[in-house]
């Protein structure tokens, strides 16, 4: 294990009793690798390319890009940064850090609402990956999808047996807290190193043969030809959501991997790499996703069933198409795995380091908390379909509770507080920026993403 950087404003605070044994990653690149692995999840691979097909294309991934660069990628650097210098868990990093500039106590509840918020995320994540599992399995196994009702029928059947999807899900579990129990070097930033080179791989695969056997040209046009009329509200409105979703803001999930990152590594260098390997994925994903949609004349609108019902039916009409279903799956595990690994650490970190629970029994015993919630949510889709909660399903009210009020809050957060209350030159000794680019940075953070994020919420509200 290796021994972290102390900050002076630990010393003496009560809940960092553990802050001088804190694990770090081996290197500034591993922590780039473990931010990629947040970041880059069923967000990028499951959907973002609905989201584009069902959001007017090239709109959808212009205003989206904006989004990254605007608001998301500046508040990553603020997550990152205040981890770092809070050294804690994001319960502990807001305390310390809040205690360090003097302001109120009060602002630890950006912390608690990251760590739990995290775990609501995980709870149907959790399903989610569950559904992408038993397609890998399906792949694996040889079943093919030769037509629409086909590929309707599996989903369906698949959505109809609870105890398939409580399966799943069961397995996604507990693969994702075998990993946060092991620690932070030999279990997260292992099975990054293990996992994220074999995503890269085989979504090159995929592209090349999506290149060769798909439409490659209509993909592009769709997703990158300009057409500012289609932008609406609504399409801000996805793409912003989205833009926090994917880049995994506001959940505690950035700030805890910041918590872990050596004082030497610049946090704006280091999170360029991530912004721009988590969008660059996405891309790549919906090129070779849409040129298969487009080569077979399927819809690209098609919904969150874009990429379980389109892409089967594609896959099973094209040469080759049974090894690279398999891979596509396999490949969509990996991403939502190392995704879900990011969303359990933040609270287990918080009881390991401010109750002094042992790390795997605190891994475990959350992950049975956050499965108890999966399975209800397994089980709304069928047998207590009746189940309602302010008129939404289960499944929407987790998704709609993080996505739509505790992220943007988070972020709004997050801004005001590095942005406003935190002492300036505390921020400027993280961020070790030259004059220029730290004034424009700062600006974005003290006045576009809270301006911007409250915009969007408000119309979210009254939409
Ligand atoms: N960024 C992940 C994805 O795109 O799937 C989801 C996510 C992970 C959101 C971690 C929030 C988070 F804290």
């Amino acid at each position: 294990m290796r021994f972290a950087w102390i900050p002076p404003i630990c010393r003496g605070c009560s809940d960092m009793k553990t802050s001088s044994s804190r694990s770090s990653w081996s290197s500034r690149w591993a922590f780039i690798l473990v931010t990629i692995g947040s970041s880059v999840g069923l967000g990028n691979i499951w959907k973002f390319p609905y989201m584009t097909g069902s959001h007017g294309g090239s709109a959808f991934v212009l205003v989206y890009l904006l989004c990254v660069l605007l608001i998301s990628w500046p508040l990553m650097m603020a997550e990152i940064l205040i981890g770092r210098r809070g050294r804690g868990n994001p319960v502990s990093a807001m305390r310390s850090t809040a205690r360090e500039c003097g302001a109120s106590s009060l602002w630890v509840l950006v912390g608690w609402a990251g760590a739990l918020g995290a775990l609501l995320i995980l709870s149907f994540y959790g399903v989610v990956a569950g559904w992408i599992v038993d397609y890998l399995f399906k792949a694996f196994s040889g079943v093919r999808i030769e037509t629409v009702q086909d590929a309707k029928q599996s989903f369906d059947a698949l959505m109809n047996d609870p105890r398939q999807l409580i399966l799943w899900q069961t397995l996604f579990m507990v693969f994702t807290v075998s990993v946060v129990a092991r620690g932070v070097v030999s279990g997260i930033e292992l099975a990054n190193k293990i996992m994220m080179p074999g995503l890269f791989i085989i979504l090159l695969c995929l592209v090349f043969w999506g290149a060769l056997a798909g439409d490659m040209s209509a993909a592009a046009h769709f997703l990158f030809d300009i057409r500012f009329e289609a932008i609406t509200p609504k399409v801000v409105l996805a793409a912003v959501g989205h833009a926090f979703f994917s880049l995994s803001i506001g959940m505690g999930a950035i700030m805890t991997y910041g918590s872990y990152l050596g004082k030497e590594s610049n946090i704006a260098t280091t999170s360029v790499w991530v912004a721009v390997s988590d969008t660059l994925i996405g891309l790549l994903a919906g090129l070779a996703i849409f040129s298969l949609t487009f080569r077979h004349g399927l819809a690209p609108a098609e919904g969150p069933g874009l990429i379980l019902q389109t892409l089967p039916l594609a896959f099973s009409h094209m040469p080759g198409g049974g090894l690279f279903a398999a891979l596509f799956f396999l490949l969509v595990s990996f991403a939502a795995w190392t995704s879900a690994i990011s969303l359990l650490e933040p609270f287990v970190a918080w009881l390991v380091e401010n109750r002094g629970v042992r790390r795997s029994l605190a891994a475990w015993g959350t992950g049975l908390a956050v499965w108890l919630l999966g399975m209800c949510v397994c089980l709304s889709f069928n047998v207590w379909s009746d189940f309602s909660l302010f008129g939404h399903t289960l499944f929407d009210a987790l998704d709609g509770v993080t996505s739509r009020l505790l992220m943007p809050l988070s972020g709004i957060a997050i801004g005001v507080y590095v942005g406003w209350v935190m002492e300036r030159k505390s921020v400027e000794d993280e961020m070790r920026l030259g004059s220029g680019a730290f004034s424009a940075w700062f600006a974005m953070l003290r006045y576009l993403a809270p301006v911007g994020i409250a915009f969007v919420f408000i119309h979210a509200l009254n939409g």
